[in-house]
């Protein structure tokens, strides 16, 4: 009857941990995310079984905490004057352990387990002047929500917990778009995973959208993972490129810091810009109508939101830096990598900070050359270019497109491309160089006063969709 919540179970559950409860453990509900590294393994389940007469099950042995946004803080660089220590470790209580290791027990019932004694700890060490401790060895005591938890401090909780149901319906993925979103997959480790975007899909979900990259990730991307992948930057529905997920609170913590971090140092610090080691770079292609003045340039300009028809639609536009109260610094570094007889050039985009449709008003407010496919911002410019078109390229190059690829999800990656009746958004996220954050974690981990600035780069790179390369080589040839 519950195969597909097994499944699901299965999938929920990390190797450890499933090793760890014995029998049948069907309804099963601790995702087990407080591992970071999940080293425990055999004499762990071993262990377990011996004591324990089928009453409790055990959480993971307690790691220090690290503070995932100071860790991210310091990673950018913005706080020089914190000591790397303070990211390390902030003490935990007993409940808080409880509510990170199992995030889908009702928070009421935990408290309320504490309230009612039944949650247990095992210490790992004993201090000396604790005679009766030592005398009886390992054994396991009450322990109240507010107690602190010592590195390796073991949590029981009563076994009937397991028993409750599931409440969280997660979406099933078919083989076949499995397979597919897993094709997307450029990189990764054991704090992130990074994606190729397609165009076309929106990654966070909403009214009106049935699948979003966010959910999906969380069950096609998950691998086995005791937590899955959340979301730490954003990309509009219509551009593609690289999208980064944490694939554990703590590194989703750590990469939302180092995005956020970075939007409001080049904000606060305009004058030195140039001059600061930039931790996160991002670099954007993008094909736009026209070509701009300079072949390069720094655009500054603070960027606001008008409402329009009475609520129904908005957009993003330049805004007077003296009403800065309403309105959000904006900075984009730009350089034309290709011009093409045609009328259009190939701009690469580096964004400093991370406002909405940054790159699409920049474009076409300040460059004056919006992006191709952007209809919002680049209406009339579209409209132009049509009476201008070039019949041969049309003819010669529209002949390959392939007729329909069938990709799950209704995406067609193929179709778009400059030379078609409708171009899609030529907007693509190539390039981008982060801190490895799993490598900071596993040092921050195992020594405090690990230098952070040690840490090396990850540099990244996602080939453009087939209509976007299609256009390349066209406006190329
Ligand atoms: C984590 O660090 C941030 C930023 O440094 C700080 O504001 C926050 O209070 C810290 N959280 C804890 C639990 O110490
Ligand atoms: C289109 O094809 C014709 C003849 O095959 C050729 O002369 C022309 O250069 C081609 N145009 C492009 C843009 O490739
Ligand atoms: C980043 O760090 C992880 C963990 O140490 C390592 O496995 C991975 O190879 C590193 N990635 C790169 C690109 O160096
Ligand atoms: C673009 O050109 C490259 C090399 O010239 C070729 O390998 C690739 O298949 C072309 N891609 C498309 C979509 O036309």
């Amino acid at each position: 009857m519950a195969k597909p919540i097994i499944l699901r179970l299965i999938n929920l559950l990390s190797p450890t941990a499933s090793s760890v409860i014995p029998g049948n453990s069907r309804l099963y509900l601790c995702a087990w995310s407080c591992h970071y590294s999940s080293a425990t393994g055999e004499n762990f389940n071993q262990e377990q079984n011996q004591r324990n007469d089928g009453k409790w099950f055990t959480l993971p042995p307690y790691t220090a905490t690290i503070n995932g946004s100071a860790l991210g803080q310091e990673l950018s660089g913005s706080h020089p004057e914190v000591k790397c220590g303070t990211a390390a470790t902030t003490p935990t209580t007993a409940l808080k352990w409880v509510i990170r290791c199992c995030p889908e027990l009702p928070r009421n019932l935990v408290q309320k387990l504490f309230r009612i004694r039944q949650v247990r700890r095992e210490s790992a060490s004993f201090g000396n002047n604790d005679l009766e401790d030592q005398a009886q060895g390992h054994r396991l005591r009450r322990v109240t929500a507010k107690d602190k938890m010592n590195s390796g401090d073991q949590i029981f909780l009563p076994i009937t917990v397991k028993k409750l149901p599931i409440e969280k319906q997660e979406r099933d993925c078919s083989t076949q778009e499995q397979d597919f979103i897993r094709s997307l997959v450029l990189y990764k480790d054991p704090a992130i995973i990074v994606i190729n975007k397609p165009p076309g899909m929106p990654v966070q979900g909403g009214i009106g959208i049935r699948e979003s990259l966010d959910e999906l990730a969380r069950t096609c991307l998950n691998y086995k993972y005791p937590e899955s992948p959340r979301l730490v930057h954003r990309l509009d529905k219509d551009s593609s490129g690289i999208l980064v997920l944490g694939r554990t609170q703590i590194s989703a913590t750590i990469l939302h810091s180092i995005f956020r971090e970075k939007t409001s140092r080049a904000s606060d610090d305009m004058s030195n810009i140039n001059k600061k080691k930039r931790i996160l770079q991002r670099r954007y292609w993008a094909l736009v109508i026209g070509c701009p003045r300079r072949p390069k340039g720094l655009i500054t300009a603070a960027l606001g939101k008008v409402v329009l028809d009475n609520g129904k639609s908005d957009r993003i536009t330049i805004v007077d830096n003296s009403e800065l109260s309403s309105s959000q610094h904006a900075i984009t570094e730009y350089r034309v990598i290709g011009t093409s007889s045609h009328g259009y050039t190939w701009l690469e985009l580096s964004p400093l900070t991370g406002r909405k449709h940054q790159l699409r008003v920049h474009c076409a407010e300040i460059l004056g050359t919006p992006i191709v496919g952007d209809y919002k911002y680049g209406w009339q410019a579209h409209r132009k270019m049509k009476h201008l078109s070039c019949p041969d390229l049309e003819e010669n190059s529209s002949k390959d497109i392939p007729e329909k690829e069938t990709l799950p999800f209704g995406l067609n990656l193929e179709k778009g491309s400059i030379f078609e009746k409708h171009s899609h958004l030529h907007l693509h996220c190539k390039q981008m160089v982060l801190p490895n954050v799993s490598v900071a974690l596993q040092n921050v981990q195992s020594s405090p006063n690990y230098d952070l600035s040690k840490v090396e780069s990850l540099e990244l790179d996602a080939p453009l969709p087939a209509y976007m390369q299609r256009s390349w080589n066209t406006t190329n040839s």
